[in-house]
């Protein structure tokens, strides 16, 4: 459609994808074959039917199954590379990744083979597609702060790398406030900070990610809708949100799509971005998202390209990289 040529002609940037999240079934078991890595999955289709999850634990469980079958610097590399190229079809020109350490250090794979590997086809991806990136390490909130600040520390030989510290995985019952030293710790560091907020959690979880965890970018939010006077402070803030479509619709934060509420954040002044958070689990990549939502909320050519724009402007690009963006 019109619309569609729209979209797919919109400079973008994501902001929020986690790399383990692009796991496409395919290159699962593919990387499952090579490594010797049992998955419960006889084929990329059998993956894609278990998919079937309605709520984050249930996805998680998944995820980090399903992450298992990373383990050399060449399948980092590959992971991070089929993404790249898929959102340059994208038009997108800059993403922001989060990658779970955590994750791959606990199975024994060490920090250097998962960092070698993405930052190997992220420079390649400079190179070759012309796409700008950032990395943010996310911290696992369903594991100890103690266990965090491990992670964070032994991430410093590549703190040149790595932009910001974020915070993701189960967020019912760990609430922002477990990791307030850690995120102090990150701040005296000098990375930027973000977290998941507001996804499933209660506003008061987007309130203590402002206030103990002094977040320059809220991950989701959603929930804050909830909550008028946490609303005003957003806007007056200009606190960018990193909304996912299609991830709230497969893990029921919304029952339809057509019940979403970017449309009301944008009214709300809030500055609003459309991503995908983890595209091979959730049904689709930056594009998919933008048409999806734009189709059910009847979204228009001016606010496609608010939250394009937003995408830019809530980016942690140099101010002299947004300028040559928008
Ligand atoms: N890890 C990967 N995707 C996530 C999400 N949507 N929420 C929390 N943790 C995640
Ligand atoms: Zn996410």
């Amino acid at each position: 459609t019109d619309m569609d040529g729209f979209i797919a002609g919109l400079p973008k940037a994501e902001l929020h994808m986690h790399l383990e999240g692009s796991l496409e079934p395919e290159l699962m078991v593919a990387l499952a074959r090579r490594n010797g890595v049992e998955i419960p999955y006889a084929s990329a289709e059998q993956a894609r039917r278990a998919y079937a999850f309605t709520q984050l634990q249930d996805f998680l469980d998944l995820y980090y199954r399903g992450m298992s079958v990373l383990k050399t610097e060449q399948d980092f590399r590959d992971l991070t590379s089929a993404y790249l190229e898929r959102v340059a079809r994208d038009n997108a020109i800059h993403v922001e990744l989060f990658f779970d350490p955590q994750g791959h250090t606990e199975r024994g794979v060490p920090l250097d083979v998962v960092m070698r590997g993405i930052t190997g086809a992220l420079d390649e991806g400079q190179r070759k597609l012309g796409i700008s990136h950032r990395l943010i390490l996310c911290i696992l909130r369903h594991l100890s702060e103690k266990e965090g600040l491990e992670a964070l520390e032994a991430a410093l030989p590549w703190r040149h790398r790595i932009v910001g510290v974020g915070l993701d995985s189960s967020e019912k019952g760990h609430p922002p406030a477990k990791f307030e030293r850690l995120f102090r710790r990150a701040g005296e560091l000098g990375f930027l900070r973000v977290a998941h907020a507001g996804e499933e959690g209660p506003p008061a979880y987007v309130r203590e990610a402002l206030d103990r965890l002094r977040i320059d970018r809220l991950d989701h939010g959603n929930r804050s809708l909830e909550d008028p006077a946490l609303v005003e402070r957003l806007r007056h803030l200009q606190m960018t949100l990193t909304v996912c479509p299609l991830s709230n619709l497969k893990l029921k934060v919304v029952e339809r799509l057509e019940d979403h509420p970017l449309r009301r954040m944008l009214q709300a002044g809030l500055r609003a971005t459309v991503n995908s958070d983890d595209p091979a689990y959730f049904g689709g990549y930056l594009g998919d998202n933008y048409r999806a939502i734009q189709k059910a909320l009847s979204l228009t050519r001016d606010e496609l390209a608010t939250l394009a724009r937003n995408s830019f402007l809530g980016s942690f690009m140099t101010e002299a990289e947004k300028k040559a963006a928008i």
